[in-house]
């Protein structure tokens, strides 16, 4: 994972790891987010800085105004740091509501729902339907196969993966996952629309666990079997990596982050597509088994009871 707190909506990354065929290219005019909760409010929210109309649908009527309030927070935050935004203004470019019929004038249409594949499914199937030919459909899916996903939909080469990272106002990475059937222009004009968000693109064949999770997992999962034959303690384990890598996060300081029980899904998951490489260690699946889940429990290989701010992604 890659994380860095200066790529804000508003910072300029380095996209020079990336070709630069498609820098300069604006925001899409109107962007559609299916599912308005922790990563669909921050894509909102992305895309409204940049200057889209963002149209937000949700399950029911009280969610929708949750995710409005959550968007309305993160916008006021933005704000608050840059006296040249005016949040009405902003906020004025926002719908949220429960109609699909709102993706219709989208050029652009964001899965957010929970992990889920039988309720991506069938959000997509939905948001396809009310969208126009042209509009290209993306999902937020963190470990499905964008593949698997497609093979639903009427118009899989309009179908690709956009995996944001959390918190998305502060995470620089967007990767962008290519399906089998994803068309080339589609893929093209994603990394100008992550590029006008002020994020860096980089671009991932469908396969498990795409680039970034394969890898944060793998490191993730070394650290926790070293704790667990007593190489070192958790916070050397991480300095190993801080101060001798300068990872920005040590990788059991980031696993208690994202949360244990979802690194162990995400371990199983791998472990069942690329096999015993990603076995989930017995201190994982203890440590899961009694609660401690990290940050969001209190306890994980760090001690969080004091709920330090928030100041790390996920993978
Ligand atoms: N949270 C993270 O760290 C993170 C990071 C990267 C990617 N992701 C991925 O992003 C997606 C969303 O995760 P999240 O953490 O934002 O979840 P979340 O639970 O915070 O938000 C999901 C939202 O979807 C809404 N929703 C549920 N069913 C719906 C439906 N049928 N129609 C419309 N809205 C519906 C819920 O009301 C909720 O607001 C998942 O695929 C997840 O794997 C999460």
């Amino acid at each position: 994972m890659i994380h860095s707190s200066s790529g804000s909506a508003h910072g300029r990354p380095d996209t020079s790891a990336t070709a630069m065929t498609n820098a300069g290219r604006p925001a899409p005019a109107r962007v559609g987010v299916l599912g308005g909760g922790r990563m669909g409010a921050g894509i909102a929210h992305a895309f409204l800085l940049a200057g889209s109309r963002v149209a937000v649908v949700e399950r029911d009527s009280g969610a929708a105004e949750a995710a409005s309030g959550r968007i309305a927070e993160t916008v006021g935050r933005s704000v608050e740091r840059d006296a040249a935004l005016d949040a009405s203004e902003i906020i004025g470019r926002l719908s949220c509501g429960v109609d699909f019929a709102s993706f219709e004038a989208c050029d652009l249409v964001i899965e957010a729902v929970p992990e889920d594949r039988t309720l991506k499914t069938s959000a997509l199937q939905s948001a396809e339907a009310a969208m126009t030919e042209t509009a290209v459909l993306a999902s937020n899916t963190s470990s499905i196969s964008i593949d698997d996903l497609a093979s639903v939909l009427t118009r899989p080469d309009r179908f690709l993966g956009l995996h944001f990272f959390n918190p998305v106002p502060a995470s620089l990475l967007v990767e962008i996952v290519r399906g089998t059937a994803t068309d080339a222009a589609v893929v093209d004009d994603a990394q100008g629309h992550v590029r006008a968000l002020g994020k860096a693109p980089i671009v991932v064949k469908d396969s498990p666990g795409f680039a970034s999770s394969r890898l944060g997992v793998m490191l993730g999962l070394e650290a926790i079997r070293m704790l667990e034959e007593g190489v070192a303690s958790a916070e050397d384990i991480d300095a190993a990596m801080t101060l001798g890598y300068r990872h920005p996060l040590g990788p059991l300081r980031t696993t208690d982050i994202v949360g244990l029980d979802v690194r162990l899904g995400i371990a199983e998951e791998l472990a069942s597509a690329l096999g015993p490489r990603f076995e989930a260690p017995a201190l994982l699946r203890t440590m899961v088994a009694e609660g401690r889940l990290g940050r969001k429990s209190g306890e994980g290989f760090y001690n969080w009871s004091s709920a330090p701010a928030e100041n790390g992604g996920r993978s």
